[in-house]
């Protein structure tokens, strides 16, 4: 009898189990679909073009103007979308981490293959942490970095929020400019868009497991 129980149940369970699953499955691919997609999209290259610090300018003989003044570079690299950038925060620090200024620059939004340059300038909350960037062989380093969050926009909608989380080291030469004559490209130090499906697969696997005990 028992027998016959179990072998009339089985058949049964797994075959509403296959149902669910195929549902579960679903939405599952659908969820991971509208998160992925914009990832076809590339995120915006950013640079700092242009970098001057006066009072490390040994010509000018003076340490007083310790502004620091630059100019970084947004773009866009997609053909097929535009990006809707959130305030762009710029952090200023020494290579050892320690602070020095932070700058915003606005939201704004950038079309398809456009590219935004952003001059900017900023006081140091202390002037003593910018000379202290000076290393002993004559030569300045700061560490920039750039965190916002983006949205991509296609001819029917705007994708959710991704963020971008970049940066870089800028050397400063005797003249108080950036000591590379090319621009500097700020890179990603985290992966910060990738992580979505990361974070979604324990959950996917858990759901599963639960939707097969509630069944049988
Ligand atoms: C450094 O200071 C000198 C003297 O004022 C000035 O001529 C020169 O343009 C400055 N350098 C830069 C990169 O601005
Ligand atoms: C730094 O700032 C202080 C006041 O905030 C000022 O007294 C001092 O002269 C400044 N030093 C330099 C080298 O600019
Ligand atoms: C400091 O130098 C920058 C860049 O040359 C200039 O725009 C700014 O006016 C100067 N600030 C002062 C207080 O002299
Ligand atoms: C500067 O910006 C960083 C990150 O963008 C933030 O953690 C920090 O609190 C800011 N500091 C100041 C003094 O605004």
């Amino acid at each position: 009898m028992s027998r016959l129980e179990a072998e009339g149940r089985a058949p049964s369970c797994w075959w509403r189990f296959g149902f669910w699953l195929i549902i579960i499955a679903g939405l599952i691919i659908l969820i991971v679909w509208i998160n992925l997609r914009p990832t076809g999209s590339d995120i915006p290259k950013c640079s700092i073009e242009y970098f001057y610090v006066p009072a490390l300018n040994k010509t000018l003989n003076s340490r007083l103007n310790t502004t620091l003044n630059f100019m970084v570079r947004l773009a866009n690299p997609n053909s097929e979308q535009g990006i809707y950038y959130d305030d762009v925060h710029l952090s200023f620090s020494s290579v050892t981490y320690v602070f020095i200024a932070n700058y915003t620059v606005p939201r704004f939004y950038q079309g398809r293959k456009k590219k935004a340059k952003k001059w900017g300038q900023v006081v140091p909350l202390n002037n003593q942490t910018v000379l202290e960037a000076v290393l002993p062989n004559g030569l300045a380093s700061f560490r920039i970095n750039l965190k916002t969050q983006v949205r991509y926009k296609n001819s029917f909608w705007k994708t959710r929020r991704f963020g971008v989380v970049v940066g870089a080291e800028v050397g400063v030469n005797g003249d108080g400019v950036k000591a590379n004559k090319k621009g500097i490209r700020l890179k990603k130090s985290d992966s910060s868009s990738s992580s979505s499906l990361r974070s979604y697969f324990p959950v996917c696997v858990l759901t599963n497991l639960l939707v097969f005990f509630a069944i049988c």
